[in-house]
């Protein structure tokens, strides 16, 4: 029955093949945890009575379901007494939330608990997020917000879990990126899609095209000439940002977020939990992603819940987007 390996049982040959600690198999089996608990209450949201508000507003000033909440308590819980983070940062919380005797571990992780949660109500996919460092200031001393203001490249992982029409855990260490399904009856994460690489075509565009009209003339240009050239054009935006990114690492396409008010620099999207991570997986999987001058993970953070603007997809068609 199970001809695919397991998560456990790939990470641990991974692991045996680099001759690690066994300190981030842990890590990425722990998350996977996470992911199934979420997975859990997520199906059963509408029988529980966790769907909606839950009444404030996050440091972002986006509304906060419940399942946010719930969702963000239970990876702060559960990764708090792991013993491998020095420090956490959600966005969902105002600040780095220190680990109680962190100071000896080696790593801070930031995450997003539910991403796409407005579409939570309506059964639509929704995700989670997250990204890892290792960190910069000394061990053995408190975790600072310095150690969250490191650019994507020095991600040391970077993943999200999909809870569609079935959940998916995907993520990269660096070295390619893999997905696995969970089988809910056994409650095990199979290897389902080792080495995701972006297909060449690419016929696929998402984007918030509402905000059309508060581009720049350039943005609107770019989508045009994508869609002009290309007789196969067709427009996938679901609103959740996992999803989008999933369906177009798995098929082609291009997930397109500019300014959204170029006169005023609005963006909607987070480095630290949002787009550093997918941004690694983008490029892991053989794609490109940029900001129209860099790539996304070249991107230095100034604050912990900083926003920006990302094109990420095919390599090819990235390349010529120039802001
Ligand atoms: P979150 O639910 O974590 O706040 O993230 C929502 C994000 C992202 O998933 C999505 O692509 C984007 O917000 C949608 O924003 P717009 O409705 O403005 O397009
Ligand atoms: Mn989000
Ligand atoms: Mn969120």
């Amino acid at each position: 029955m199970l001809q695919h390996p397991t998560l456990s049982q790939y990470i641990l040959d991974q692991e045996r093949a680099v001759r690690g600690s066994g300190e981030f198999s842990q890590i990425l089996l722990d998350i996977g945890v996470i992911g199934k608990v979420i997975s859990r209450e997520v199906n059963k949201a509408g029988l529980a009575g966790i769907l909606g508000e839950a009444g404030t507003e996050n440091s972002s000033g986006d509304s906060v379901k419940k399942l946010d909440v719930l969702a963000n308590d239970l990876f702060v819980n559960y990764l708090s007494k792991t013993g491998h983070f020095a420090a956490l940062a959600s966005e969902e919380e105002t600040d780095i939330v220190l680990v109680p005797n962190g100071e000896h571990a080696k790593y801070v992780i930031a995450f997003d608990p539910l991403d796409g949660s407005s579409n939570m109500d309506f059964n639509v996919s929704v995700g989670s997020i997250f990204s890892i460092h290792q960190r910069v200031t000394a061990l053995g001393t408190p975790a600072t917000l310095q150690d969250f203001l490191q650019p994507g490249s020095t991600q040391v992982a970077a993943g999200y879990i999909l809870y569609g029409s079935s959940t998916m855990f995907v993520y990269t260490t660096g070295h390619g990126v893999d997905g696995f399904t969970l089988d809910p009856s056994v409650g095990e994460w199979l290897l389902s899609h080792p080495q995701m690489m972006i297909p060449e075509h690419c016929d696929v565009y998402s984007a918030n095209e509402a905000y059309m009209y508060t581009w720049a003339e350039q943005d609107k240009t770019f989508l045009e000439n994508f869609k002009r050239s290309n007789p196969k054009a067709t427009s996938r935006h679901i609103g959740s940002l996992v999803a989008d990114i999933h369906r177009n690492v798995l098929k082609g396409g291009i997930y397109f977020r500019p300014y959204d008010d170029a006169t005023k620099h609005t963006a909607k999207l987070r480095l630290n939990y949002e787009l550093k991570p997918l941004a690694m997986i983008v490029e892991q999987a053989g794609g490109a992603t940029t900001d129209g001058q860099q790539s996304i993970l070249n991107i230095t953070p100034t604050e912990l819940h900083q926003k920006g603007v990302m094109v990420a997809g095919n390599a090819a068609i990235v390349s010529t987007y120039k802001r």
